[in-house]
This record gives structure tokens, C-alpha cells and sequence, in this order.
């Protein structure tokens, strides 16, 4: 199993860092090149991640051709002709987001099984808002044997209310409706940066979605789908993980071509600490110094609240924060999982349900600990970047979903950080 070393202590990340496209915005457009009986789809700006090649997989599991071009960072596919209507278990079992292609199915076939993709270290993870969606649209569902099945010859547009702004929910949904008969709204729909892109790709292709970006998406549907080609939008996260990264170690990096709007509740939060964070033409620019930082309160919230997915990396900087901080994590249940590898590194915290307690500012120390999840790996190797001595982190099989590279970039940027192939 590789393995992250880190020497740390003295790291002062400095320089300019280049973002890939969305890991999150990638997956739900090779969802939506399912959709197109006639021509190809072209995605460009594809970041090379094992995600990426899980949902290429379950793509071209369909008999759907699939070329992902790593050196041009492009991928093909050509959905034309009969395509299957089975996404199996082999596929969908690897990755939960893998649930997205049971409305693009549907909506093209009449019919679709996919299987219930299963539990996840982060929270429970439900897909009742999905299935509830595509019942109010005409499907018959069906959950047997650990698989999904949904009919439905044609869906009907209706109005959909979600209990919750759920992004994977929103995007089946919104895919499904695009060749429904008639007029879909979907009401307190998700507003990621992802779902925007996911309705470019799909207005390219012939739909007709408005309201991406705001609470009410209406969606008229329309005959068929046309291939076209999109870049896939940058990746917040990542960009957000490279701001904390420097903040934290009181470093200067430029985040090339960051997209302020996309990271604006991750921006306040930094600058309300202290941090000088300001848009460049060439990007986002951090600089800090950890002394001068001041503790403060976040809660993540779906966007254009804070992002959980910005949750453990900013931990990490509440850390090397003198003072009392305060992570409130409202979007999933058990998310808090890297707070207990971190407490091996020296920090103290407490963590009371929803809420969690950072004792920071004392000195950390460099220690072996494991990944718990895709974000929680990013978080202990900005931990190790702080912590005197070295760490090493474990199970980067959660990292290599989300981040190309990350060793390599933070080296470029000053870090003392190894990848290392080990048993
Ligand atoms: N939820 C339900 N019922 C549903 C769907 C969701 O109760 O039918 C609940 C979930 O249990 C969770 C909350 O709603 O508590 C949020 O789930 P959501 O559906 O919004 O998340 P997702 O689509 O499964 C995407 C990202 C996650 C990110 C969340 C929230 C992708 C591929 N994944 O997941 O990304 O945390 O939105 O922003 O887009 C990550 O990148 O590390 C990651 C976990």
C-alpha cells in the first residue's frame, strides 16, 4: 500500500498551484453522455482520478464506447445505437455517485437497474429523494435483491419539492426530466457550481433546463439528445484545499484561475480568521501568518453555504489557530473521523454530535495515521505539512478519487513530501 511522508514544521507553501476539472461536476457529465442518441460527446478538462475511471466503467458497462485520452485530459463517448439498461453491482459497489446514471438510463431506455450502491464511512447516504423524484415523474420502483429497478415509458413532467437540496438527487433528477413529456420543477433543488455545469453540458446537448444555480430548476423536455462537447468547470475543492494549505503554513500561494464565486463562503471564513485572500487576474492569491490568526465558528451548509467538503481541511487550519474553534457539520453524520488521527498528532479536540471543539495552537507532532475518507486524507497531509517531525499517511486509496498529484503539487510548492510505494 503507498504511503505519504511528510517532514514538517518549518513548511512555508509558496508559488502558484494549477487546479484540475471538477471531480464532482465530472462524474454527473459522464452520467449525462448517456443521455445523446445522436453524435458524441466531448468532455474536456477531465482530471485523471480513480473516480473518474470507476464512472467510465460503469459508462461503457452500458455498450456505450468510452475513450478517456489521459495526455489531452478529453474523453469520448459515443452513446448512439441500443444501449443496456443494467449498471451493475461490480461497477456501481466502488462508487456511491455511481446512483447518477439511474435517471439518464431510465429516461433514455424506459427502463433501468442499477444497483444500491452501498454504506459509506461519512453518513448513511439515502437515495430516497432520488427514487421519490423519479416516482412523482411516472416510474415504477422496484428494490429487490439489492438492485434498483425503475419503468417508466415515458417520465412525465411534475413539480418536485425536495425535503433536502441534494446534489446527487438533483442531478438525476434534472437528467431524467430533460426528455420527459412536458414540464419539470424541480423546488429547493441543490445550487453547486456542479449542478451549473451539469446544465451547460445538457443545454449543449439540446435540453432546455433554466434556473441552474438558484433554488427552482424548470426543465422542458424534449424529444431527444444531441452529442456536443464542454470543459469540465474547475475544481472548488481542491482550489479551497490549496488555499487552507496555504494559509496554514503562513505560506504566499497564487491558485491559478480559482474561481472567486465558486469559493466565496471558504473565502470569508479564511478572511474573517485573518488571511489576506485576493482575486488576481491570474487567480486567487493566499498569504498568512498563523500567529495572527483568530478562532472562529463554521457550519457546513449546502452551497452557497460552507462546504463540507471543505470541512476536514479547514479543521487542519482551525489547528494551528491559537484558540478556541468551532466546526459544526450539519450535511453529514459522521464526518468528524480524521478529528480522532489528528488527536494522534497531539491536537486537542472534543466532539459532541453535529459539533466539534479545536483546541488550537499547540504544538502538533508529526505521527503515522490513516485516511478515513477522500477529504480526511487531504487534512492529515496539511497536518503533517505543521506537525514537527514526520507523519505518514495511510490508505491513499481515498485520496487518489479526489486529488491528481497532491504530493507532487505541494512539493512544487515547498513542502518536504514523498510518495512512497509500500506493503
Ligand atoms: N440525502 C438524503 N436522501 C437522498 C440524498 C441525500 O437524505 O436521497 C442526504 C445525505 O444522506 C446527506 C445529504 O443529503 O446527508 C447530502 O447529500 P447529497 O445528495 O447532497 O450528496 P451527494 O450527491 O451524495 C455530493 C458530492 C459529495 C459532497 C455532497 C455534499 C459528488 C459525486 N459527491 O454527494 O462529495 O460531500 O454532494 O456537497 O458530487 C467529496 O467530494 O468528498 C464528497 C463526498
Amino acid at each position: 500500500m503507498d504511503k505519504i511522508i511528510i517532514n514538517g514544521g518549518k513548511t512555508q507553501l509558496k508559488g502558484e498551484v494549477v487546479i484540475e476539472g471538477a471531480k464532482n461536476a465530472v462524474l454527473p457529465l459522464l452520467a449525462a453522455t448517456i443521455l445523446p442518441e445522436e453524435g458524441v460527446t466531448k468532455l474536456t478538462n477531465v482530471p485523471i482520478l480513480s473516480d473518474v475511471f470507476t464512472m467510465n466503467n460503469v459508462v461503457g458497462g452500458l455498450d456505450i464506447k468510452v475513450d478517456f485520452d489521459q495526455e489531452q485530459n478529453t474523453v469520448i463517448v459515443d452513446a448512439q445505437g441500443q444501449i443496456l439498461d443494467e449498471a451493475p453491482y461490480e461497477y456501481v459497489s466502488k462508487m456511491r455517485a455511481s446512483i447518477v446514471v439511474l435517471g439518464p438510463i431510465l429516461a433514455r431506455n424506459g427502463h433501468a437497474k442499477v444497483s444500491m450502491p452501498g454504506g459509506c464511512t461519512i453518513g448513511s447516504r439515502p437515495i430516497d429523494l432520488h427514487l421519490k423524484g423519479l416516482e412523482a415523474m411516472g416510474a415504477q420502483i422496484t428494490q429487490i435483491g439489492g438492485d434498483i429497478t425503475a419503468t417508466a415509458e415515458k417520465l412525465k413532467g411534475t413539480t418536485i419539492y425536495m425535503d433536502f437540496p441534494s446534489v446527487g438527487a438533483t442531478q438525476n433528477l434534472m437528467m431524467a426530466a430533460t426528455l420527459a413529456e412536458g414540464v419539470t420543477t424541480i423546488e429547493n433543488a441543490a445550487r453547486e457550481p456542479e449542478i451549473v455545469d451539469l446544465a451547460l453540458l445538457l443545454n449543449k446537448m439540446g435540453a432546455d433546463v433554466k434556473g441552474a444555480g438558484t433554488e427552482t430548476l424548470t426543465i422542458t423536455g424534449v424529444d431527444k439528445l444531441h452529442g456536443a462537447e464542454h470543459a469540465v468547470v474547475q475544481d472548488r475543492i481542491e482550489a479551497g484545499t490549496f488555499m487552507v494549505a496555504a494559509a496554514m503554513t503562513s505560506g504566499d500561494v497564487l491558485i491559478k484561475d480559482a474561481v472567486w464565486e465558486h469559493n466565496r463562503p471558504l473565502i470569508s471564513k479564511l478572511m474573517e480568521m485573518g488571511v489576506e485572500v485576493t482575486d488576481e487576474t491570474a487567480g486567487i492569491r493566499v498569504k498568512a501568518d498563523t500567529s495572527k490568526l483568530k478562532p472562529v465558528t463554521v457550519k457546513t451548509l449546502p452551497h452557497p453555504g460552507f462546504p463540507t467538503d471543505m470541512q476536514a481541511q479547514f479543521t487542519a487550519l482551525m489547528a494551528v489557530v491559537k484558540g478556541e474553534s468551532t466546526m459544526i457539520e450539519t450535511v453529514f453524520e459522521n464526518r468528524f473521523q480524521h478529528l480522532e488521527e489528528m488527536r494522534r498528532m497531539g491536537l486537542h479536540s472534543e466532539i459532541l454530535r453535529d459539533t466539534a471543539m479545536i483546541h488550537g495552537g499547540s504544538d502538533l507532532q508529526g505521527a503515522p495515521v490513516m485516511s478515513t475518507d477522500l477529504r480526511a486524507s487531504a487534512a492529515l497531509i496539511l497536518t503533517g505539512m505543521v506537525a514537527n517531525g514526520t507523519t505518514t499517511v495511510g490508505k491513499l486509496t481515498h485520496l487518489d478519487r479526489g486529488y491528481y498529484k497532491f504530493h507532487e503539487k505541494l512539493a512544487a510548492l515547498g513542502a518536504d513530501i514523498e510518495r512512497v510505494s509500500g506493503e
